[in-house]
């Protein structure tokens, strides 16, 4: 979910309205405002989009005020309905919420607060903190902050919050516990803008203050702020930071959907990647997280990865090239599945954590767990000072600027580099490579951006196959080694965006179960590039082939023996086997979104799904 808040001179509605659309990322499944107009509360909330927020407040409620929260929800309790929707208002009709997160033990609490009379709306687990709050400030006339922190300690779950008092609306109140938050400082503290990330307020204010973990924040228009603990109540000093991110970088820059801007962005984004790391003249990669845990790194018994989504593909492509470069074991862990399983796991042990947004809460768990074991946690981060950056012992950014779009894309393929980086200086350090296969290896990455370029310019190609193909029902998606992974994003990223069905595999377990599935209807993607397993996988194309499969193979340029074979071709570059991945996921990519564009179907904003999912 994403909040968004504002106390201060100007309107609140557009600052509110406009900051909610830059987070809907976070998700959409409904949205909701309220405004205090100088004498009442107006509350607004709908099923669907910001935009259909926009239209009903237009209609409904005044839209005057300077005081307000908004909030853009992904489910969690309670279906996506209109009395669902934040913001909740208390049983008094004073307080009002928006929440990020998950409270988990507030059937109890519910159940308390009706023995004393209040009554509920939804079934949200957020109107029962709302009255929670409302209940202990009655009981002892606590001003509005003091009360927030009491019932927040009595509060089992996750949370980013803002709530405020429409009898004190000089006043908005704020909290975190696992779920970001951020604090925007207008001119001479006039002014303050509250939201989950600093997209909603980057053309107000360059400073900002992240709330973290544990702590709550009175904001007091021309007073101030006041942070404090809110296990103990102390007061914690504010850091300001000073923003980096622009404008520019999280508008679409004239692309019809983010996604597609974001797929034609790899190129900058990897050279940003591995600019300052890569040292090609010199022969050597510097990686400072990588440096000074070397010792950490070279003893490690194994590296478990942990992450989520198209993140944990990148780490079982990641797998191959830790163990084929740095001979260092690998295992790779969807992090809900790790965190729950007991894990054996000890100082000896690296724990890599990657995660675009660095919020998803299933990894920060993983590698919470991680570390109370005594592991070494690194983590592979695109967000910078995000949960898990921050929690991790240290790490190294992908550096891809803001991804958007719901579907990964340049994240995917900056994680890859980052982590053939790692790979490649831990290889080096353990002489585990070559010294001329490893200058082999700087001087193909660095050309891995050009090449990024040459396999989008399929892109016709791939839309002509698109159009083919739109009104399938199921596809299947085939590699071998490094590109086995590839395969599998390249079936999650078509099931994302135009929800047909699809299922990566590797190419020769096929034959073990996926196989009874081919018929002249099943389109099967089928990664045959040159340097690999060529040969066994032009054999898996002979098996499709006579069962009558559809086949569109993704070939090295040039190769003409897929081409004999298959109903399509599409071409990338050739490369080392090991940097495979960063070339034919390229047009993969592309077909899921030019097929999902082709269904009409919302190819930044998927149905039911989130960018950032920061709920376990
Ligand atoms: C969500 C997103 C995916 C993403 C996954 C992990 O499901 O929709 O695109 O891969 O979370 O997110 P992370 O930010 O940890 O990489």
């Amino acid at each position: 979910c994403g909040i968004v808040g504002y106390i201060g001179p100007r309107e609140a509605y557009p600052i509110i309205i406009e900051g909610l659309k830059r987070l809907e990322y976070r998700g959409y499944d409904s949205a909701g405002i309220a405004l205090f107009d100088g004498k009442d509360l107006k509350v607004s909330k709908t099923k669907g989009k910001v935009v259909d927020l926009e239209a009903q407040v237009e209609r409904e409620i005044t839209t005057t005020g300077n005081v307000g929260i908004g909030h853009t929800r992904w489910a969690t309790h309670g279906v996506p309905n209109d009395v669902n929707s934040h913001p909740h208002v208390s049983n008094s009709g004073n307080l009002v919420i928006i929440h990020n997160g998950i409270i988990e033990n507030y059937e109890s609490l519910k159940l308390e607060l009706i023995s004393r009379g209040y009554t509920f709306k939804s079934d949200t687990d957020t109107e029962v903190l709302v009255n929670l709050i409302e209940e202990i400030q009655k009981q002892d006339d606590l001003k509005l902050g003091k009360a927030v922190q009491l019932a927040l300690n009595q509060v089992i779950g996750a949370y980013a919050i803002a709530v405020f008092d429409k009898n004190k609306p000089e006043e908005i109140v704020v909290a975190r516990l696992g779920s970001p938050l951020a604090i925007g400082i207008g001119d001479n503290e006039e002014e303050f803008f509250i939201a989950s990330d600093a997209s909603p307020f980057l053309e107000y204010t360059k400073n900002a203050v992240y709330l973290e973990d544990e702590e709550l924040a009175i904001i007091r228009f021309h007073k101030g702020i006041k942070i404090r603990k809110i296990k103990d109540d102390s007061l914690v000093e504010t850091y300001v930071q000073e923003l980096q991110l622009n404008l520019e970088q999280i508008e679409k820059g004239g692309y019809d959907h983010f996604m597609l801007k974001e797929i034609h962005e790899q190129p900058k984004a990897i050279t940003d990647t591995y600019r300052g790391r890569l040292l090609r003249n010199e022969a050597i990669i510097k990686m400072a997280g990588v440096e000074d845990n070397m010792k950490k790194f070279l003893n490690a018994n194994r590296i478990i990865i942990v992450a989520c989504g198209t993140s944990w593909h990148a780490g079982l492509v990641a797998e191959y090239i830790f163990e084929d470069l740095a001979r260092i074991p690998v295992e790779v862990e969807y992090a809900s599945e790790f965190r729950y399983r007991n894990p054996v796991i000890n100082e000896n042990d690296v724990v890599i954590a990657i995660s675009q947004s660095g919020e998803t809460a299933d990894t920060l768990a993983a590698i919470k767990l991680a570390k109370s074991r005594g592991a070494f946690v690194f983590g592979v981060c695109n967000v910078v000072g995000s949960s898990i950056a921050r929690e991790s012992d240290a790490g190294a950014y992908t550096h891809a600027g803001p991804e958007i779009g719901v579907a990964s894309t340049k994240a995917f393929t900056t994680q890859i580099t980052v982590l053939t980086l790692i790979a490649l200086r831990l290889a080096r350090a353990k002489g585990t490579i070559s010294s001329s296969d490893f200058r082999t290896h700087l001087l193909e990455l660095e050309l891995i951006p050009k090449k990024v370029e040459k396999a989008l310019e399929a892109d016709d190609n791939i839309k002509a196959i698109s159009e083919i193909y739109k009104d399938a029902k199921n596809f299947l998606y085939l590699g071998r080694g490094y590109n086995f992974p590839v395969a599998l994003e390249g079936a999650l990223k078509l099931k994302e965006i135009s929800y047909i069905h699809a299922e990566g595999y590797p190419a020769a377990e096929m034959k073990h179960g996926p196989i009874a599935l081919i018929d002249e209807n099943m389109p099967i993607a089928v990664i045959a590039t040159k340097k690999g397993h060529y040969e066994k996988v032009v054999s898996n194309i002979q098996e499709i082939k006579s069962r009558k499969g559809k086949i569109i193979g993704i070939v090295t340029e040039g190769d003409t023996q897929v081409r004999g074979l298959a109903d399509h071709v599409i071409e990338v570059p050739e490369t080392l086997e090991s940097l495979s991945p960063l070339l034919t996921t390229i047009p993969l990519q592309l077909l899921s979104y030019h097929i999902a564009v082709m269904l009409d179907k919302n190819v930044d904003q998927p149905r039911n799904l989130a960018k950032s999912v920061t709920v376990e």
